[in-house]
């Protein structure tokens, strides 16, 4: 071939020289060949799923797709809406429904942010919102949380005037350490010149008020929620935003039409109508949660931090990490390890009361092992 026939293929550079989202997780199925366990003995607590799994109810509406999953669904997803409003007490018109809250973050940092524009971010957080400002060749301003996770209001406000900022994710509570955003703290943070992205994806396990209720009178505030941890969805793809009418119609411009699956639709639809099963499983979760931390604290060489969430974030002393995650990797266990952003430091999904047990049991071994 002569040089001037050679195909172009010219990738944009910033995308080119940039890592991507990195982490190995994967279904069930995989993980058994990875680990070479019978899926039923893999103990998953790495990427905060639901471990009593979906609703009855959406299974079951699942297996009765016969006649519509050959149909495209609807843009729009009105019914899912519908129930989303009946259940957040929120009119549908600030509903928009996407492929995983991931798409709605990335569908929000579309409508907003054009090359060489800041978000504020406020690590350790959720690393999707920095991740899509570098696809849009938009630029993240970090501003660490102390060291109790809390958010650094000052310099938050200092950077958001400093920069002209377009947008500030808050996650609340916040992954990896499961803290919350106290409402003074919010309050503050609206007072600012940007908008505000509040990420309340593990929102059910939290007993805090609903932000949600506030967005229709807050010009610049958005609240995204999902359906894949309270809801035992995660494999569906299903989450959601609530918007100002001023922010919300424009997003319908610029959205995949056929986003949500007919799959996702139903499912989540089912589920709403089946709460009183969700909320018991939410609450044996938050009970789980709190006894599972009260077990920590017995072991001496793990510190864990307060949490809000299906997950509790852990400082390991003694222990060196890789030790750690070879031992639980040998027994089956996934947890999620936070070396080259939080050194130290291990997230734990709650799981059921057995997987817990078991954990707990190889923790303590471990400590043993290790005269920790
Ligand atoms: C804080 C936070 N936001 C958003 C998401 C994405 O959720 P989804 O599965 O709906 O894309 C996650 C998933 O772990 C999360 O932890």
């Amino acid at each position: 071939m002569q040089t001037q026939d050679m195909p172009k293929i010219r990738i944009r550079s910033d995308i080119a020289a940039m890592e991507g989202y990195g982490y190995p997780s994967g279904t069930l199925e995989l993980l058994s060949e990875r680990m070479g366990r019978p899926a039923s003995e893999i103990i998953k607590l790495d990427t905060n799923e639901n471990p009593f799994g979906p609703s009855p109810r959406a299974l079951e509406a699942l297996g009765k797709m016969e006649s519509t999953a050959h149909i495209y669904p609807d843009v729009r997803v009105p019914y899912l809406r519908a129930g989303l409003a009946e259940y957040m007490g929120v009119d549908p018109e600030h509903i928009l429904v996407g492929q995983g809250c991931d798409e709605i973050i990335k569908v929000t940092e579309q409508l907003f942010l054009e090359p060489g524009d800041i978000i504020l971010n406020c690590p350790p957080t959720f690393t999707m919102y920095s991740l899509v400002a570098g696809w849009l060749g938009a630029k993240t301003v970090n501003i660490p949380r102390r060291a109790d996770f809390s958010l650094d209001v000052e310099a938050i406000e200092k950077a958001a005037y400093e920069t002209g900022a377009k947008l500030l994710f808050i996650c609340s509570p916040n992954n990896p350490d499961g803290s919350l955003t106290p409402p003074d703290v919010l309050e503050r943070l609206l007072k600012l010149p940007l908008v505000a992205v509040l990420d309340e994806a593990y929102f059910e396990f939290a007993g805090v008020e609903n932000n949600a209720l506030r967005v229709p009178d807050t010009p610049n505030l958005i609240v995204i929620r999902t359906f894949s941890k309270w809801a035992g969805l995660a494999g569906l793809r299903i989450g959601y935003g609530i918007y100002p009418l001023e922010i919300i119609e424009h997003l319908w411009k610029i959205k995949l039409p056929f986003n949500v699956s007919a799959a996702a639709d139903v499912a989540a639809r089912a589920t709403l109508t089946d709460m009183p099963t969700m909320q018991a499983n939410i609450e044996k979760i938050i009970a789980e949660r709190e006894r599972f931390m009260a077990e920590l604290k017995t072991i001496p060489y793990i510190h864990v931090y307060p949490s809000a969430a299906n997950f509790v974030f852990c400082k390991i002393a003694t222990v060196p990490i890789p030790d750690l995650q070879t031992r639980l990797e040998n027994e089956g266990i996934l947890i999620r390890y936070y070396e080259g952003k939080v050194p130290g430091h291990v997230r734990i999904s709650i799981g059921r009361p057995d997987q817990n047990d078991k954990l707990l049991d190889v923790l303590r071994q471990i400590g043993k092992e290790f005269h920790a």
